[in-house]
């Protein structure tokens, strides 16, 4: 058997704890697959005294990342401790000295991979990133080898398993959208300040990353519409569900006339697709190329042990040469003249449009007309019967849903200032794209 994939990791939490338990637990079945052993030499932590999940026997620990990186007995280095600083470090130095890197962090990859990735091409290494998106689902797998004999044409994803979590949690307990956030967090979905997640941001570097290997283009997040699902409540769910619809976080990358159109929002779709029947904290990407129609991929989105399970196969892929045959041949530059971003204003699709509005005469009236003065045609509007008594006001007010044909996201924006100075409205209207 050839030499041993000697390892060097920096981190050792959930996912590092992950990686050591199938390495150590499963050395036999690794080095199979890898054609040689895969041992962890050395591991990088921040502070000693923190009790550990796992044992790696034989692995020296020290609290000094550049010692393990640097180490002439650390083949390859497994970055695991996430965020910017100093992961961005240590995988430059890995690179400088020639080594592969495999790593989960998509926040670093979609921020810096313009930077990082030429830099490994140029130095003749490569950076694995299986992990980096909807965990344990062989996505970048799936866009970088299996599906190349096609052009993508769309791809459309749930890849944030909280808010996905949260959502499922919301309708099938009728619950609130607050109490299902607690119950996400002491599941261990959700971080103690869910904003990355709740608010799309996570969801959007990760399509950005989908997008490069996809589509060949660097789009970041501040260039398409981004919308969390903080601004949703159990009714919205309930009335998107009574009119055939889940409402998902969804993430898509699409082409339309030849340029590409991009967004992360929550979106109404229709119960029948496979893409609404994802729950809890599961991911999936429905992936169309041109040759093979439509595929999809749905896998345990994040956590321990799903995490892991790609981590591992990067590092049999770097063990067995295959990360250095299929890293140069990945769509990892910016080519902005394949596909030229479509510009936000021209998006066009039809929209789910909920007000809580006062119970009077004219108010359907009102809105209607702002809606058609911004070229908005509607629909259907189903005003429901709900009654909430409001002290400030002579009258009850009623949630009013509008659904409308397809505009664009430019007539939307005109019709938005109008919207917001209604005084029969009461509090913010929600606008939701639905998806086709
Ligand atoms: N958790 C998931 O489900 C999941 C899923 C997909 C991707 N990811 C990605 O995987 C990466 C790791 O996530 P995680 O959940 O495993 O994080 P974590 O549990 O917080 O673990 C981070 C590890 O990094 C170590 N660390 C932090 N700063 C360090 C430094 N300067 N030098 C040396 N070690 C340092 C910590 O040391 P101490 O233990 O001593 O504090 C800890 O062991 C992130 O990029 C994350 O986005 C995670």
């Amino acid at each position: 058997m050839a030499e041993p994939l000697r390892v060097g990791m920096i981190g050792l939490g959930t996912v590092g704890s992950g990686v050591a338990e199938i390495l150590c637990g499963h050395a036999e079945r690794t080095s199979g697959r890898a054609g040689r052993e895969v041992v962890i030499r050395r591991i990088a932590i921040r502070d000693p005294s923190k009790p550990r999940e796992c044992e790696v026997p034989d692995a020296k620990v020290t609290t000094d990342w550049r010692e393990v990186v640097v180490a002439d007995d650390v083949d390859v280095v497994l970055e695991l401790i996430g965020g910017l600083s100093p992961a961005e470090e240590i995988v430059e130095t890995a690179l400088k000295a020639g080594k592969p890197v495999v790593t989960a962090n998509k926040a670093l990859l979609c921020e810096r991979g313009d930077r990082l990735f030429p830099l490994a091409r140029e130095l003749g290494t490569t950076i694995s990133f299986e992990a980096a998106v909807a965990g344990g689902c062989p996505i970048i797998a799936a866009i970088g080898q299996a599906m190349t004999g096609n052009q993508i044409t769309s791809l459309a994803a749930i890849v944030n398993g909280t808010s996905n979590f949260i959502l499922t949690k919301m309708l099938d307990e009728d619950t609130s959208y607050e109490d299902a956030v607690s119950e996400a967090q002491a599941c261990g979905y959700a971080e103690a300040d869910p904003s990355m997640d709740v608010k799309g941001i996570d969801a959007a570097q990760k399509l950005g990353l989908l997008t490069q290997l996809a589509f060949g283009r660097r789009i970041t997040p501040d260039q398409f519409p981004v919308q969390g699902i903080d601004e949703l409540s159990l009714m919205d769910l309930k009335f998107a569900d009574e009119l055939g619809y889940a409402i998902k976080l969804l993430a898509t990358a699409k082409l339309v006339d030849g340029k590409l159109e991009m967004h992360t929002q929550p979106t109404l779709i229709r119960h029948h697709e496979p893409l609404a029947q994802v729950s809890g904290p599961y991911n999936m990407i429905e992936l169309t190329g041109d040759a093979v129609g439509k595929t999809w991929f749905s896998a345990m989105g994040a956590g321990q042990m799903a995490t892991a399970s790609a981590v591992v196969a990067d590092l049999i892929d770097v063990a067995v040469g295959r990360a250095a045959t299929n890293f140069p041949l990945l769509n990892l530059t910016d080519q902005p003249d394949a596909f030229p971003l479509q510009a936000v204003e021209d998006i066009e699709r039809r929209y789910y449009f909920r007000f809580n509005v006062e119970d009077r005469p004219h108010v359907i009236a009102d809105i209607a007309d702002i809606l058609g003065r911004a070229e908005i045609s509607l629909a259907s509007v189903i005003q429901k019967e709900v009654q909430e008594p409001d002290e400030d006001s002579p009258y009850p007010i009623v949630p009013l849903v509008f659904m409308t044909h397809r505009t664009t996201e430019g007539r939307l924006r005109s019709a938005a200032k109008g919207l917001d100075q209604l005084d029969c409205v009461r509090g913010s209207w929600l606008c939701l794209p639905i998806g086709e």
